[in-house]
């Protein structure tokens, strides 16, 4: 059958392998509050300048209002012969108010139409992940507070480099996720212009309002250009790119975790709940959720490459290559939603075993960094060469099978003879977290104020 549409020109329906390439309707349904809100927003705007009759304006909001509860009530029937959730809301919106529902797209194509239910969508993605992002930041410094003077080792090459408190540790992601967000708001600011009225690519004749639907719908302004308006998506490469750099820092915290459990660590347990059995070793308590989310960075990098390929090199303005642009953004959107609700609830799940993070540190001579800062410190020598009697220290330590704090003191002065039985005191790896003072560094009162900062910043 001809399309209710452009049925003017087209005589024919399509073959049913047209129709399936060509719908959205599998997909795009997700997008009907942004669509008929923007719908309602086209339809006033079309009264007041008087395009529209006062009674038809009213019919349409009605019949768009009766549309969204129906779809809310799971009642409304998607048809996939009507291609696209415009298509399918106006053929019902015809259903229910009959032909006043034709001049609700006057002034308006689908073009203009999808760029603003997109836009409305990302946005609302963005404002809903902010807000998991800052669930993760309140679950983190609640564990970083309990163990702001934990003291675990810090890695280089994950091997144990200094030690460092597991608080300092995670206030670390707390930072990554603060940017996270300053990203997402960044890209939240510059999407927030609304493409509505832009009509199919060149603007209209008819005299709209685009100042009135762009303050309607909660944007800034409206956009400067009309084929700008229709052919972009960069708002959405932006959303996936700060998506994709935060689903790069959950894999990175996801691994930690999967180590952190390791045999060999084992600093930290998750309980029954983030943690999964195996079908045939019973000993076994794997942690598979950290796992998904490391592996999940994947799909969200894929879903911006996805997207960057779509629209290099596409032509101005609209093609329906466009129309890809959805799937990879919704799946993007779900992956880091999934990924932050599970990242928060292992946080909030977690125990850390303070006596096996401690132990820990008595391997790999970590506190040899301390030695050379003490031989600069207090026998004036350049830290190349205090560099280079630690270096002997430590090798006479590992020859000898034993920590550098259980050399002798006639054994460390052979290395250089101005060492005093003063130098044990910083040997203590809470001497050595204590002593890291310098502003965002790891001594424990250093922590407890950047927490309390982190609050002030982010959770205010
Ligand atoms: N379903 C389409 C999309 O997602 C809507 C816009 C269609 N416009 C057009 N000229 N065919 O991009």
């Amino acid at each position: 059958a001809a399309n209710p549409l452009w049925g003017g020109r087209f005589a024919a329906g399509h073959a049913a392998v047209m129709e399936r390439i060509n719908a959205s309707i599998g997909f795009d349904r997700r997008l009907y509050a942004q669509d008929i809100a923007g719908s309602k927003a086209h339809a006033r705007m079309l009264g007041k300048a008087g395009i529209v009759s006062a009674e038809d304006v009213e019919r349409i909001v009605a019949g768009l209002d009766t549309i969204l509860a129906e779809i809310e009530a799971g009642k409304f029937e998607f048809k996939i012969a009507l291609e696209d959730i415009h298509m399918n809301v106006e053929s019902r919106l015809t259903e229910l108010i009959g032909p006043a529902a034709g001049r609700l797209h006057t002034a308006r194509s689908r073009n203009d139409q999808i760029a603003l239910d997109f836009k409305l969508w990302v946005r609302d993605a963005v404002d809903g992940l902010d807000e998991q992002m800052k669930d993760l930041q309140a679950a983190l410094l609640d564990l970083a507070e309990r163990h702001a003077g934990t003291v675990m080792p810090g890695y280089t090459h994950l091997q144990a480099a200094q030690p460092v408190t597991f608080g300092h540790h995670l206030m670390a992601y707390v930072e990554m996720l603060g940017r996270d967000r300053g990203r997402m708001a960044d890209a939240r600011r510059r999407m927030n212009e609304s493409p509505l009225g832009a009509a199919a690519l060149a603007g209209t004749s008819f005299p709209i309002d685009r100042h009135m639907t762009a303050a309607a719908l909660g944007f800034d302004r409206p956009m400067a250009n009309s084929l700008d308006a229709v052919s972009d998506r960069d708002y959405a490469l932006e959303f996936l790119s700060a998506a994709a750099i935060a689903s790069i820092h959950l894999s990175r915290f996801a691994e930690e975790i999967v180590l952190w459990c390791a045999d060999g660590f084992k600093f930290i347990r998750l309980t029954d709940a983030y943690t999964t059995g195996s079908s045939i070793m019973p000993q076994k308590r794997n942690p598979d959720a950290a796992e998904l989310v490391r592996a999940k960075a994947g799909r969200v990098i894929g879903a911006l490459n996805s997207l960057l390929i779509v629209l290099k090199g596409l032509p101005l303005t609209y093609g329906k290559d466009m129309q890809d642009d959805k799937e990879p953004t919704f799946e993007a959107a779900d992956t880091l939603s999934l990924a932050l609700a599970a990242m928060a609830g292992m946080v909030r799940d977690m125990t850390a075993d303070p006596e096996r993070m401690r132990a820990a540190t008595d391997k790999g001579f970590i506190t040899a960094t301390d030695l050379a800062d003490w031989l600069v410190r207090t026998l004036g020598i350049p830290f190349r060469e205090a560099h280079h009697v630690t270096g002997r220290c430590v090798r006479k330590a590992e020859d000898r099978g034993c920590a550098l704090a259980e050399l002798s003191l006639a054994e460390l002065q052979a290395e250089h003879p101005g060492i005093t039985d003063a130098i044990y005191d910083v040997l203590t790896v809470d001497r050595s977290v204590a002593s890291r003072t310098s502003f965002g560094g790891t001594a424990p009162d250093g922590v407890r104020a950047r927490i309390a900062d982190a609050r002030e910043k982010y959770l205010a």
